[in-house]
């Protein structure tokens, strides 16, 4: 009998995607969203891609009470709720330390009262910080440069002590990188609200005519095209690594790896490979740097080849042909 998995976040980009793979799988999934980044229409999409129900619950991550009735007979978490934007956290950090940190908490005090200690964590690379060594390995030191960053090495370092006192916990960290892409089907994508921040949904809003043209933040980078350099990784790719940290969630005591290709793109060469995959022209204009962002940064996969049995498979063109096969189909993204 395949474990029961409850996925905080389960509604939004990465959420979908690995609901979609563990369907697949057989999985029992029960998704616990606020819908404050996501659209309820995306139940009936992966509903529609897996002919397999999902059972739904909108709830907050602070709502502790909701949390552990919710999470009543459940194996394994999967904790993907939270604030995601370096800009915006920013501006509002006590909304993302309320969001992301206690959030977290109140998730963990609601799995304590059932019991329930296995949990497979959505990470980011951002808490490496400026890369002092590449390929990014995951005993690179970490730091964090903006409260986004923050919160992600504060649950981290929850996690950790959660663990040194009560070592029959299975905790997996997964740090992403770059996730970008969309499924086959373009049922599912990345649907940001608003303008995008991130480098592909926008190029793909240009490539549509609903954004004039492409603002590349800094081409005085110390990289080969002096454009900045990142490790660009599919989302399906990502979501079948947190399939295989829910088949291995045993072995781990608390355990970081890095979900990375291991290759590094710069914004040139994304464009590029856009325009040849798409037949598509991306203008752009040369912009100041973005505060915050790092020049590079790329992982070292190995532990997660060790550990999980993962590597990605796709390349940068099926990641830029899914993500406008999805704006393509979407232009306006989900209805809701
Ligand atoms: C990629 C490159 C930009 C937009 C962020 C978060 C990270 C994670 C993923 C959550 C950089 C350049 C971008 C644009 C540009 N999120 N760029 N023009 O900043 O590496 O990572 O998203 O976990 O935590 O920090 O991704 O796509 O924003 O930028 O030139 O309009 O593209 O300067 O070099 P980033 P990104």
């Amino acid at each position: 009998m395949k474990s029961k998995v409850f996925l905080t976040g389960g509604n939004g980009y990465i959420g979908s995607h690995i609901c979609v793979e563990l369907l697949e799988r057989g999985y029992d999934i029960t998704i616990y969203d606020n819908l404050s980044n996501s659209c309820i229409e995306v139940i009936d999409r992966v509903q529609d891609i897996t002919n397999k129900k999902i059972k739904f619950i909108n709830g907050d991550i602070n709502d502790t009470n909701l949390l552990f009735k919710s999470l009543q007979g459940i194996d394994i978490v999967v904790h993907l709720a939270g604030q995601k934007a370096v800009g915006e956290s920013n501006q509002k950090p006590v909304e993302y330390y309320i969001n992301n940190v206690a959030g977290s908490l109140s998730l963990i005090q609601a799995m304590k009262k059932n019991n329930i200690k296995k949990i497979v964590y959505s990470s980011s690379a951002t808490v490496y910080g400026i890369p002092k060594s590449l390929p990014i390995k995951e005993d690179h030191p970490l730091d964090a440069t903006n409260p986004y960053g923050r919160t992600k090495l504060m649950i981290e370092d929850i996690l950790r002590d959660l663990h040194s006192s009560d070592n029959s916990w299975n905790i997996a960290i997964l740090r992403y990188f770059n996730p970008i892409g969309a499924h086959i089907s373009s049922l599912i994508g990345e649907n940001p609200n608003g303008i995008p921040n991130n480098l592909l949904p926008y190029i793909s809003k240009v490539a549509a005519g609903n954004i004039k043209e492409l603002n590349i933040w800094g081409a005085d980078y110390e990289t080969y095209d002096g454009t900045g350099v990142r490790d660009y990784l599919h989302v399906v790719d990502l979501a079948i690594g947190h399939v295989k940290a829910i088949e291995n969630i045993n072995k781990f005591k608390c355990t970081p790896i890095n979900l990375g290709t291991g290759k590094g793109y710069s914004v040139m060469n994304v464009i590029n490979t856009f325009e040849k995959i798409t037949d598509k022209k991306i203008p752009y204009q040369i912009k100041n740097r973005r505060e915050g962002d790092v020049a590079i940064c790329y992982a070292d996969p190995t532990l997660a080849k060790t550990l999980l049995g993962w590597k990605a498979t796709k390349n940068l063109e099926d990641m830029c042909l899914d993500s406008w096969n999805w704006q393509k189909q979407n232009p306006n993204g989900y209805k809701g």
